[in-house]
């Protein structure tokens, strides 16, 4: 039964489920990798080794400070970072987790009546996320070029365990980018009759492609958010001379 938002308070409701529960691993996961990634970001050393560069840092610029004072990672953040913000997924899970606001579906949050929507800045900003994605899309043929050039040694093939980890970071981060709800808007989201419009066939079979993945685009960002974070830290690991990288081929 509906129930009317001005008739509760802050955390009340109707609901008897754990409502509560599934705002725990946002604030942990999300939490950690934010402090990860600002702790690497601007530690601005252990990035590469041999043909491995860590996703935080690439593309690699200035990395022999010649003009740039501070860490290479920071001249590139704002992309992937804008990206992740501004995303829909995201932007549910921390208005939750982190805003209270609302903490959950059909639960009292605590300024019912000023919400203005995503009308107001900053959160206005938030409507950049279609220039966020033509970004991560530079992002992602740049890091595909890196994961390929993981199975590169000294000239050579080659299959290290950092190959492999970089392998699967760059297909979950293509599974994440492409799930986009954006990309599925520009390539036939607005679209009434896909036989009506040029490259109607193409477009139509893109659009039914982009909502499969659509469907699971929150597993995506969640996965791909482990991988970044996991493929920077094997890199780190090796990088400090703490692991070997196991070569496989
Ligand atoms: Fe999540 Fe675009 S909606 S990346």
């Amino acid at each position: 039964m509906a129930q009317s938002r001005t008739a509760v308070g802050f955390g009340k409701t109707t609901r008897r489920d754990a409502w509560w529960l599934e705002l725990i691993p946002v604030v942990i996961v999300l939490g950690a990798f934010s402090v990860y990634a600002t702790v690497r970001a601007f530690e601005g050393a252990y990035y590469e080794w041999g043909p491995y560069l860590s996703p935080f840092y690439s593309p690699l610029i200035d990395a022999h400070h010649r003009w740039w004072p501070f860490s290479p990672a920071i001249l590139i953040l704002g992309g992937p970072l804008g990206f992740r913000a501004t995303c829909y997924y995201y932007r549910k899970a921390y208005y939750r987790a982190f805003f209270l606001d609302p903490p959950a579906c059909a639960v009292g949050e605590s300024r019912p009546h000023r919400y203005s929507g995503e009308t107001r800045f900053p959160f206005i900003l938030q409507n950049l996320h279609r220039y966020f994605l033509y970004l991560a899309l530079i992002f992602l043929i740049i890091l595909w070029y890196d994961a390929v050039r993981a199975f590169w040694f000294d000239g050579r093939l080659g299959i290290g365990v950092g190959s492999l980890v970089l392998l699967a970071n760059i297909v979950l981060l293509s599974l994440y980018t492409f799930s986009c709800h954006s990309l599925r808007h520009i390539v036939g989201g607005k679209v009434d009759c896909f036989s009506c419009v040029t490259f109607g066939g193409p477009r139509h079979a893109a659009w039914r492609g982009t909502s499969f993945l659509n469907e699971h685009h929150m597993l995506f960002a969640w996965l791909s958010l482990c991988s970044v974070g996991l493929a920077d830290f094997y890199i780190r690991l090796v990088a400090t001379g703490t692991i070997l990288d196991l070569r496989l081929l």
